[in-house]
């Protein structure tokens, strides 16, 4: 299989390992306007690069578009005219919808709206993913096994869902990160040293998340069993719940989904002007 990656940044990285390291016939060509990203990623792999991008879409038999949502619009613009009805193209693309997608390359091409994360880096990420009509259970089977390379397929049945799914696992990354900051900060206040500090917040964290996915067990049984009563767990809970912590968090999550869709909404408006 021949498969195309344009833009040669973070997320065309992760699908890239991923790809290549479960993936043995497959021929990818990337590329990218910057030299320097394309000589980046090509010391690592096996792969062929090019500054141009019909190079990378022509032959493919999927094309990942893996550059920022606001320059979408100007490569599939340019990739258009030569990209064929039995090519299959996968977007990677932060608030782009599959209906202006289908604007940008044509409504009878197939294609694939994929929401990824920055985990998918270490094949740990989560990926929402929809195809368009045109897609066949044969072209989504085809695409589900590239993309399960670097992480675990969430099916998503709106475009409106990806705004969600954007703030929660696309964005979810560093806000998690912002919570382990605000302990490493308080660990190594008190001295703790930072091989210390780290292992203490990251195993924490980790081992949390195994025990609540590997036991059926409810989140707020779980609180029960680290919390008794009038212990540390219980007086510090009490702290986060006087500061309104859920409130904080599902706002972040609010802001984050609203911005999304205020960028869906800004492409898509912008597309309507140009088609008048
Ligand atoms: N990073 C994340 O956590 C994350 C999560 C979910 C989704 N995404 C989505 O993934 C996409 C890529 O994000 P990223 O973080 O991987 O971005 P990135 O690291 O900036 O990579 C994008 C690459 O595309 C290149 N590029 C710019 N214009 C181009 C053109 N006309 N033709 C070919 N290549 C071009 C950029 O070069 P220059 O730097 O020289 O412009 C850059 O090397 C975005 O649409 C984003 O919404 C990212």
């Amino acid at each position: 299989m021949r498969i195309g990656i344009i833009g040669a940044g973070n997320i065309a990285t992760a699908i890239l390992s991923g790809i290549s390291s479960t993936d043995k016939n497959v021929n990818i060509c990337c590329s990218d306007v910057d030299q320097k990203q394309l000589s980046k990623i090509k010391k690592s792999k096996q792969i062929s690069t090019t500054r141009n991008n019909l190079v990378a879409v022509t032959k493919s038999d999927l094309v990942f578009l893996c550059v920022k949502p606001n320059v979408i619009e100007k490569v599939m613009r340019e990739i258009k005219p030569i990209f064929q009805p039995k090519q299959i193209l996968i977007s990677v693309a932060a608030g782009i919808s599959l209906k202006t997608l289908e604007s940008f390359l044509g409504k009878e091409r197939k294609i694939i709206r994929t929401m990824p994360n920055l985990p998918c880096l270490v094949a740990r990420g989560v990926i929402g993913m929809k195809a368009n009509k045109n897609c066949t259970a044969k072209d989504k089977k085809i695409a589900e096994k590239l993309i399960s390379s670097v992480g675990k397929i969430v099916q998503v049945r709106s475009d409106k869902a990806f705004d969600y799914i954007t703030a929660i696992s696309g964005s979810g990354p560093a806000f998690l990160a912002e919570y382990i900051r605000a302990n490493m900060s308080f660990a190594k206040s008190k001295r703790l040293g930072e091989k210390t500090s780290k292992d203490l917040v990251f195993e924490t964290i980790s081992g949390t998340i195994e025990f609540l996915k590997y036991n059926d067990i409810k989140i707020e049984k779980f609180i029960s069993m680290v919390a008794s009563p009038g212990g540390t767990t219980e007086e510090g809970l009490k702290s986060l719940r006087r500061n309104n912590y859920t409130k904080i968090v599902k706002e972040s999550l609010r802001v984050a989904a609203k911005r999304s869709s205020a960028i869906s909404k800004k492409v898509a408006s912008k597309r309507k002007k140009i088609n008048g």
